[in-house]
């Protein structure tokens, strides 16, 4: 029997580089070796945009297209809809049982998530809700449903996957073993820095290169790059290390990357070149994917049947751990 895969994202907004070396690419190289599912985790987007249930449904559609148009095939793998699986619902409950809130306070994620709240909206606006709190717990009932061996994410999610893995231990010591523990796998790059020297790349930072933006916005994007300040003339010398561009080409043009730094430090390398040859790279890298994007932005249907295709291939699995989990916890009345 081939082993498990579940991962996915919230449906805020379309998925971007960060996504694509952190996650996205994992997801399509493993596909043949494990079994995948890939859900749209849209119940947990709305526990802080529940006030904003149009931007959530919009978003449902945007990252099924993202991830049909990098390469998830929807022949091998199952993409679904989170709220359209009742049963991690169920799971979310009996597992909430097992967990402290000072565990949840703890949580790094939701603890950096909240500071990020407060410093956008103040104190007031910053303020959590039961339901965002508990979004780790929601977390560990998706991966569970799936008794799912791999979970490949960026590294910002670790700390909920580490959240999940004492879920089921706690379970296991309980009810009997019947939750499998699983492993997170992060992306070669494990947290892709922002072109503006955030440490993070984040659709919610404004800093975002998206899988399906236009070669022109690319350009426009990496030109506003933040590049070695002390670097005034195109023949001054500079260093790569502090400057954004060179990063980028660490990652998205791997041979050329010594030469480029080379060129960089001897000052015969201007920056409106070095940051066009990015571009160019970049561009190269996603063009298929773009044109795949394109073909589903134009077939939105078929997106829809592929949700639905998947939902229902999703739900015969859940439907099957929740029997056991209420067997195991002995709810399991009218069996
Ligand atoms: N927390 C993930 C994000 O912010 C989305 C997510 C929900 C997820 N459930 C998951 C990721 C289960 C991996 C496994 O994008």
């Amino acid at each position: 029997m081939k082993k498990r895969i579940l991962t996915g994202d919230r449906p805020t907004g379309r998925l971007h580089l960060g996504h694509y070396v952190g996650s996205l690419l994992n997801r399509v190289k493993l596909q043949d070796e494990y079994e995948t599912y890939v859900l749209i985790a849209d119940v947990q987007a709305l526990t802080d945009n529940f006030d904003n249930p149009e931007k959530v449904r919009e978003n449902v559609l945007q990252v099924a297209m993202d991830n049909l148009a990098v390469g998830v095939d929807p022949k091998k793998s199952n993409i679904y809809i989170q709220s359209m699986i009742p049963e991690v619902a169920d799971l979310t409950v009996y597992y909430s049982n097992l967990v402290t809130i000072a565990r949840l306070q703890r949580n790094p994620t939701v603890k950096t998530e909240i500071s990020q709240k407060k410093a956008l909206f103040g104190e007031d606006g910053g303020s959590v809700t039961y339901g965002f709190l508990g979004y780790p717990i929601s977390q560990a009932a998706d991966i569970t449903a799936f008794n799912a061996d791999l979970v490949p994410v960026g590294e910002d999610q670790l700390p909920l996957i580490e959240q999940c893995r004492e879920i089921v231990r706690k379970f296991n010591s309980l009810y009997g073993e019947v939750l499998k523990e699983p492993e997170a796998l992060v992306g070669e790059v494990a947290r892709l820095k922002g072109l503006d020297g955030n440490t993070k790349m984040g659709k919610s930072l404004g800093n975002a290169i998206y899988i399906g933006d236009s070669e022109e916005e690319t350009i426009k994007k990496i030109n506003n790059a933040v590049t070695d300040p002390n670097k005034i003339k195109k023949d001054d010398p500079a260093e790569p290390n502090v400057c954004m561009v060179a990063y980028y080409h660490s990652i998205f043009s791997k041979n050329e990357y010594e030469d480029i730094c080379k060129e960089c430090r001897a000052g015969v390398r201007g920056c409106v070149n070095c940051k066009r040859q990015l571009a160019d790279n970049i561009n190269n890298e996603l063009s298929g994917i773009r044109e795949k994007r394109k073909y589903y932005e134009n077939h939105v249907d078929e997106v829809k049947e592929i949700l639905k295709q998947g939902t229902a291939n999703a739900r015969i699995i859940t439907k099957e751990t929740l029997k056991n989990v209420k067997k195991a916890m002995k709810i399991d009345y009218f069996e």
